[in-house]
C-alpha cells in the first residue's frame, strides 16, 4: 500500500485509539488524587449556608476540587513529565483547617472587594471618604477581616469541568458602598487551564479589584520550597512600595534590581539582595505593572519547576500581578499530605489592579460604577516543559 494512504488513513485512527486509552487512564489517575479528600470534612453549616467540596475534572481527566467557602481551590492534579499525577495548589484536607482563627494565609481563596491593601483603610469617591476596618496593622488588606474569602458563595456545578459561585455583598459590608453582586465562573478548559471568570456589578459608585489568592508549589504541595523554580514575568515595571507595602504612586524599571524577571530566572537567585524594595517585602511581594497591561487576555507570566517539569502559564486582561513568595508561611499550618507548610514553600501570581489604587488617580482606575461591569478573566495553565 502506499505510504502516504497509510499516513491519511492508518495514522490518524491509531492515534485516536492510543488518546482515548490515554484520556481514560489519566482520568482515573488525577481524579484519583483529589478524590482522596474527604468531601464529608467540608460539610458544616456557616452564616446559615451550607458547604461542600465540589470535584472538577476536564476532557483530559485532569482533576481539581474547590469549596464554596470562600471559593477556595482545595486541590489541583496534574501531570508531571512523567505523567505522574502531582497536586500542585497548596490547601486543607478538612475545612475547619480553613476557619479556625490562625494568621489569616487565604489558602486557595477568592479575594475582594479589594485585592491587596489600600492605604491606612480609607478611600475617597466623588468627595465621600469610606473608612474600611483594618486587618493589616493600619491598612486595609485583602477587602477586610471578613472578605470574600470568608464568606459562603452560592454554587452551582453547570458541567464536569465547570462551576458558577455567586455572592451578593450588601451594601457597606466591610465598608464599601452599593450592593456588589459578584460572580466568578471556574472551568477546567480542554487545554488543561483552571480558569476563573469574574464579573460583577453595583447599584452605587464603589471601587472592585477582585483575585485569588492560590498559592503554587510546582513540585508537589508540601514540597520544601519554590525558590527553585523558575519565573518570567512580562512586565518592565513594579510599583514600588513604602516600608508598610503601600505604593508609592511611581512606577520602577525592573532593569538592574532583582525584579527584573523579563527573562526566566530562578526565584531564589537574587532572594539575598539588599535592595531596599525587598527588604521591605521580606522577599518578594510586589505587584508588577504587565506589559500587556489591561489590553486582552495575554500571557502574563510563566513558572516551572526543575524537578517535576510542571510549567505553569498564567494569562490575565488585568493591569498587574502580584507575585508574593509566601513571606509569612511559617510552618505552622499543615497540607493534604500532612506536611506543615514551610517558610516561602508556595507561590502566589495574584492577576489584579494595583495595590491602593483608589487613593492613587495616576493607576488604571478601580471605580465601578451602576450600569458598568466590573470583567476579569485569570487562567493558570499546566504543561510539562519543553
Ligand atoms: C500580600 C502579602 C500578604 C499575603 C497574605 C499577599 O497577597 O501581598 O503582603 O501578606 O497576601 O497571605
Amino acid at each position: 500500500m502506499n505510504i502516504s494512504i497509510l499516513k491519511k488513513v492508518f495514522l490518524p485512527v491509531v492515534l485516536a485509539f492510543v488518546m482515548a486509552g490515554c484520556a481514560q487512564g489519566n482520568k482515573s489517575v488525577f481524579t484519583e488524587t483529589v478524590d482522596a479528600i474527604d468531601e464529608a470534612a467540608f460539610v458544616k453549616t456557616i452564616d446559615g449556608k451550607t458547604t461542600g467540596l465540589y470535584t472538577m475534572v476536564n476532557s483530559n481527566g485532569i482533576g481539581a476540587k474547590v469549596t464554596n467557602f470562600g471559593a477556595r481551590i482545595v486541590a489541583i492534579c496534574v501531570p508531571d513529565a512523567q505523567g505522574n499525577p502531582v497536586d500542585v495548589a497548596l490547601g486543607h484536607d478538612n475545612l475547619d483547617a480553613y476557619t479556625t482563627p490562625r494568621g489569616e494565609t487565604y489558602f486557595g481563596a477568592a479575594i475582594g472587594r479589594y485585592g491587596n491593601r489600600i492605604g491606612a483603610a480609607t478611600f475617597e469617591l466623588d468627595s465621600v471618604v469610606y473608612n474600611l476596618p483594618t486587618n493589616d496593622g493600619r491598612n486595609h488588606l485583602h477587602g477586610g477581616p471578613k472578605g470574600f474569602f470568608d464568606v459562603v458563595w452560592d454554587v452551582e456545578q453547570v458541567s464536569d469541568s465547570k462551576i458558577i459561585f455567586t455572592y451578593h455583598s450588601p451594601d457597606g459590608e466591610m465598608g464599601y458602598p452599593g450592593n456588589l453582586e459578584v460572580s466568578m465562573v471556574y472551568e477546567l478548559t480542554d487545554d488543561n487551564g483552571f480558569r476563573i471568570e469574574y464579573t460583577a456589578t453595583t447599584d452605587k459608585a464603589t471601587i472592585c479589584n477582585l483575585t485569588n489568592h492560590s498559592y503554587f508549589n510546582l513540585s508537589g504541595e508540601g514540597a520544601e520550597t519554590i525558590n527553585d523554580h523558575v519565573l518570567m514575568i512580562d512586565a518592565d515595571k513594579t510599583t514600588p512600595v513604602d516600608r508598610r507595602l503601600i505604593p508609592t504612586g511611581e512606577l520602577a524599571d525592573v532593569v538592574g534590581t532583582p525584579f527584573d524577571f523579563t527573562t526566566p530566572t530562578v526565584i531564589g537567585e537574587r532572594l539575598d539582595s539588599e535592595h531596599p524594595q525587598m527588604l521591605y517585602g521580606g522577599g518578594y511581594d510586589h505587584n508588577w505593572v504587565l506589559n500587556n497591561s489591561g489590553i486582552k487576555v495575554a500571557l502574563a507570566a510563566t513558572a516551572y519547576s526543575t524537578v517535576t517539569g510542571i510549567q505553569m502559564d498564567v494569562l490575565t486582561d488585568q493591569p498587574g500581578v502580584q507575585f508574593y513568595g509566601g513571606n509569612f508561611i511559617d510552618g505552622s499550618t499543615t497540607g493534604k499530605r500532612g506536611i506543615p507548610y514551610g517558610y516561602r514553600s508556595g507561590f502566589c501570581l495574584e492577576t489584579q489592579h494595583f495595590p491602593d489604587s483608589p487613593n492613587k488617580p495616576q493607576f488604571p482606575t478601580t471605580t465601578l460604577r451602576p450600569g458598568e461591569t466590573y470583567k476579569h478573566v485569570c487562567e493558570y495553565r499546566f504543561s510539562v516543559k519543553k
